[in-house]
């Protein structure tokens, strides 16, 4: 009987073609939620960048001195090298201009500052922390131990930096800070 082999044969193709749809069907599906865990990969990932960030932060700031204790900075800036600490600077610039009448920057500008009073240019948005200490005068000690560590001697500081750790580092930088002004200190001999 042919009939039936037709019959059999168009319902043998409609059940193909029924297994074949599920399969397909199937496979999108794997591919759709393949696609989503490969977004969802991705989102781990960056959230991994991030927390790295966050690592390498702490790092940083695990690199910055800790509880280094405020070294004697005046001995340190008796033998201090001016040139030296004109190189340290450079560590500054990208946030404070150095000469006198020069622009605020991200931070303020630097003229004068050694011997000044905290918050020492009206001209400057200092945070709430720094314009508090406003009766303060940054003499060498004070820069030395902010230096060392900003945000530790002035909580509420908002200068992004870390600290300079090499007490004979941050006293040729002092020692460089100091010549930028109308009236220089005495430097410890
Ligand atoms: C990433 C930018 C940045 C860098 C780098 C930076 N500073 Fe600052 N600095 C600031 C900001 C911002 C303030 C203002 C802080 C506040 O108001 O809390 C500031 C404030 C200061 C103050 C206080 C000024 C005042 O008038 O009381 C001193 C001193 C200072 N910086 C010195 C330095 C020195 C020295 C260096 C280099 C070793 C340096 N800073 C590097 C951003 C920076």
């Amino acid at each position: 009987m042919s009939g039936g082999i037709e019959i059999n044969k168009i319902a043998g193709a409609v059940l193909l073609a029924g297994v074949v749809a599920m399969v397909s069907g199937l496979m999108s599906e794997a591919l759709y939620t393949g696609s989503i865990s490969e977004k969802d990969d991705k989102d781990a990932k960056r959230g991994y960048t991030i927390a790295g960030a966050e690592n390498a932060g702490a790092a940083g700031e695990a690199g910055a001195p800790k509880d280094e204790k405020p070294v004697d900075i005046m001995t340190l800036l008796a033998k201090a090298d001016v040139k030296a600490g004109e190189g340290v600077s450079k560590k500054c610039t990208s946030c404070h201009t150095f000469d006198k009448g020069g622009k605020n920057g991200v931070g303020p500008n630097q003229w004068d500052l050694v011997g000044g009073h905290f918050a020492h240019k009206d001209d400057y948005a200092y945070s709430a922390a720094v314009s508090a200490m406003k009766e303060k005068k940054w003499g060498f000690q004070e820069l030395s131990e902010f230096l060392t560590n900003p945000k530790k001697y002035i909580p509420g500081d908002k200068m992004s930096f870390a600290g300079i750790s090499n007490p004979q580092d941050r006293a040729n930088l002092i020692a460089y800070l100091n010549t930028l002004n109308d009236k220089p200190l005495p430097l410890p001999k």
